[in-house]
């Protein structure tokens, strides 16, 4: 049994010992950019530690963490360039270091490239596939309607909530779930860890929310205010109108959907103004700790011992608190 600090400097090294393909460079050179500038390393963590709550072991899933966070990294590059994000881990993002156009193959080739870590695992490559091919629309489809929430003027929370399980809780419950499926836990073990992984994705994409508006660029390396600036219909935004005088709600609602208004810095401070004084990040944290409470009721019911469980208890705990 490992700790979470050991599976995370197992993946470091690992990592660090691979080679991506070197030719041609327009190609892989932004992979090994973007794979080179660090991140938290969750889902490769999580999928690391739930394999190593049944096989007592982390080194044979190597390539399947690998495979979700080149995933996740494809979606980085992608998913900057709709949000007009210039920053990413305290670095220029792909686009903006090397360009659109690189940044749009470099993610499709590491796409692929996920699919292909995993032949690695020809006995289970059907069944790991499967989950993984799922998870990839299904991220697509929450993406779609991340974009879409931003010209739509009512969204309501349910809405957000099923919008954030897909572009971000599916792949950290898939993580869970393949390296169950790696150490060949029960049916009813793998879906209990789709679901921990399901309702902390939720927490952590809430937390992330949060991040956004009331984080600090240098602890987050994003720019602060980017979902403001792109209308991005959070809780934060939903729920504040809710929260606000009927004045004040109608105000933001305006900054937010008046067409061709241009968000400058004003309307940003205006707009984080306002979502702070409506003191909805009292009902965010409650929020977030209702999914956690949730995730862990499943971590519970888990069919191992409580003492194979401590590493995943304890990314849910560091994820949950996290500022960065
Ligand atoms: C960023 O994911 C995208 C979201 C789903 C919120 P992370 O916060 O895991 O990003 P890195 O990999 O640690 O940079
Ligand atoms: C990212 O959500 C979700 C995917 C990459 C699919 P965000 O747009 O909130 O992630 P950040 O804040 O840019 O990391
Ligand atoms: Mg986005
Ligand atoms: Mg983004
Ligand atoms: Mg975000």
């Amino acid at each position: 049994m490992h700790t979470i600090r050991e599976l995370q400097d197992l993946f470091k090294l690992r990592l660090s010992e691979h080679s991506f393909p070197s030719s041609p460079t327009t190609l892989y050179d932004p992979v090994r950019y973007v794979m080179g500038i660090g991140g938290k390393r969750i889902r490769p963590a999580l999928l690391l530690a739930s394999y190593d709550m049944y096989a007592d072991a982390a080194g044979p899933a190597f390539e399947a963490s690998l495979a979700v966070e080149v995933f996740h990294n494809f979606t980085l590059l992608h998913d900057d360039i709709m949000d007009e994000a210039d920053l990413r881990r305290n670095k220029p993002t792909v686009h903006v270091a090397y360009d659109e156009n690189k940044a749009i193959l470099s993610g499709d080739v590491m796409m692929i490239y996920a699919y292909q870590l995993l032949e690695k695992y020809p006995e289970q490559y059907y069944a790991l596939s499967k989950v993984f091919s799922q998870t990839a629309r299904e991220v697509c489809e929450g993406q779609s309607m991340d974009m879409h929430f931003e010209s739509v003027d009512e969204v309501s929370i349910s809405e957000y909530l099923r919008m954030i399980e897909l572009k971000t809780s599916v792949l950290l419950a898939a993580s869970l779930k393949m390296g169950g499926i790696l150490g060949n836990a029960s049916i009813e073990d793998l879906n209990h860890l789709y679901e921990f992984g399901k309702n902390l994705g939720i927490s952590f994409q809430i937390q992330d929310d949060l991040l956004d508006t009331f984080g600090t660029e240098e602890q987050l390396g994003k720019k602060i205010g980017g979902d403001i600036t792109q209308r991005k219909k959070t809780y934060l935004y939903i729920k504040a109108l809710e929260l606000l005088s009927e004045q004040e709600a109608s105000r933001l609602r305006q900054i937010y959907t008046t067409e061709g208004l241009v968000m400058d810095a004003t309307h940003i401070a205006e707009a984080k103004s306002l979502i702070t004084s409506s003191h909805v990040k009292v009902h965010a944290e409650e929020l977030k700790l209702v999914y956690q409470q949730l995730a862990l009721s499943h971590l519970d019911a888990i069919q191992v011992t409580a003492e194979r469980k401590t590493a995943l208890k304890e990314l849910a705990d560091y994820l949950l608190n996290r500022e960065v």
